[in-house]
């Protein structure tokens, strides 16, 4: 039996905070501790799933609850994969588990009826991202970014988000034009790593 904070115990917290709010960075900021803690737990993802796939990066569903009220996903980012410009639709948190990946923020802004293109994607700030840190997203403002790992080692960033993600209608966005489209990512693994209704990792 492992001491370390597992997702039973993720689900109870993070049910309290939906019970007592439902402001999108209200939420981040209570979960924010909680995906510190998962952080923390170094058995956390098992072997099979920190490896890179050698086409794209990896979205391996780690845990959600029955009501699929949150969603906990390991993405692997092997050297030189890239994840295009893209929204969420809902609130998310991404934290750094192994290695580093360069995370790059944008705004999408409206330039007026008359304009051509209507609409810009800006590209806002750029940060690279190291074990143990934590960004976030959620709509409408925030939502917007582009990760990669341009480094030499393969890199695993944990993220939580306020649905399951694998099915979440969201788009893609050209940077050139402001254009987007829809898209949804599912996941690479048909079942989560640990289902909800067994004791592993709780
Ligand atoms: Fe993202």
């Amino acid at each position: 039996m492992s001491h370390s904070y597992g997702f039973k115990q993720l689900e109870r917290d993070i049910g309290v905070i939906l019970q007592e709010t439902s402001d999108h960075k209200a939420i981040i900021d209570k979960v924010k501790p909680l995906l510190e803690q998962l952080l923390q737990n170094k058995n956390l993802i098992p072997a099979p799933y920190r490896t890179p796939r050698p086409d794209k990066y990896a979205q391996y569903l780690l845990y959600k609850p029955d009501d699929e009220a949150f969603s906990v996903i390991a993405f692997v980012w092997g050297p030189g994969q890239v994840a295009p410009v893209h929204d969420h639709l809902v609130w998310g948190l991404v934290g750094l588990y192994e290695g580093a990946v360069v995370e790059k923020r944008y705004r999408r802004e409206d330039r007026g009826q008359s304009a051509e293109p209507r609409y810009a994607i800006r590209e806002v700030g750029e940060v690279t991202a190291r074990r143990g840190d934590i960004s976030y997203v959620y709509p409408p403002d925030h939502d917007i970014h582009g990760v990669s790992n341009p480094f030499g080692e393969p890199a695993i960033t944990l993220h939580i988000y306020g649905a399951d993600i694998g099915k979440q209608p969201r788009h893609i966005h050209d940077v050139a034009t402001g254009n987007y489209r829809d898209i949804i990512t599912r996941h690479d693994n048909e079942a989560p790593v640990y289902s909800s209704h067994t004791a592993a990792s709780s």
